[in-house]
């Protein structure tokens, strides 16, 4: 497992104004869809391409184009869906699937509560939108679930990633997995508080881009 940490200074911009409990929720939203494209854009760095010739006004030029098959977009429901249109403005025509997972507030355990995802998925490239990496213990799940499908990559993009959870994803999927996982994140914070917060954070990223309900 690898982990990419953007620290480019308009994400930290960013990331700085999102973390600050004054920032309103509409200004929540804008800023995390504009760290999502810019996160998106180093996480794609890797993707592979095929030659392709075009004809300029000119003559011809060698270049390159995506490969095939499109990649698979998968938001973490709830507060993933608030990173869907970040990701999806540079890869407009990829698929989406989407899992939802809630997490217990006493034991910190994530359970799934929606599976929408296509059952093959052989040697695609697929990008799990989550904006905080606590625990682990979602992303584990839902990257297990991606692996079983035959994924050939997961990229997960967080805005923001605790050491415990990178440790948790690093000795499950450390080894020699035929998945190959990456994280992309814009900050490693501190630690986690007793109530799986991440320190210092963000706070609830669902209820800041949502509102509590
Ligand atoms: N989920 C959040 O929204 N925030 C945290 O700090 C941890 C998990």
């Amino acid at each position: 497992m690898r982990t990419l940490v953007i620290d480019h200074p308009l994400v930290t911009h960013k990331l700085t104004v999102l973390r600050d409990a004054a920032t309103s929720a509409p200004a929540f939203r804008r800023l995390t869809d504009e760290l999502v494209t810019l996160l998106a854009y180093e996480a794609m760095r890797e993707m592979r391409v095929r030659p392709v010739t075009v004809t300029t006004p000119l003559g011809p030029a060698e270049g390159a184009k995506l490969a095939s098959p499109d990649p698979l977009v998968v938001p973490v429901l709830r507060a993933g869906i608030g990173m869907l249109d970040g990701m999806a403005r540079l890869l407009p025509t990829a698929d989406v699937g989407f899992v939802g997972m809630v997490r217990d507030e006493e034991s910190l355990v994530a359970t799934t509560y929606a599976n929408r995802l296509p059952t093959d998925l052989t040697g695609r490239d697929v990008f799990v939108l989550d904006p905080m990496l606590a625990t682990g213990g979602t992303l584990e799940t839902v990257i297990g679930m991606l692996a079983g499908r035959g994924a050939a990559t997961v990229t997960a993009v967080c805005l923001l990633a605790a050491p415990e959870g990178l440790a948790r994803l690093a000795a499950a999927y450390g080894g020699d997995d035929p998945v190959r996982v990456r994280v992309v994140t814009a900050a490693v914070d501190e630690r986690l508080n007793d109530r799986g917060y991440i320190i210092p954070g963000l706070g609830d990223a669902g209820d800041r881009l949502f509102g509590q309900i």
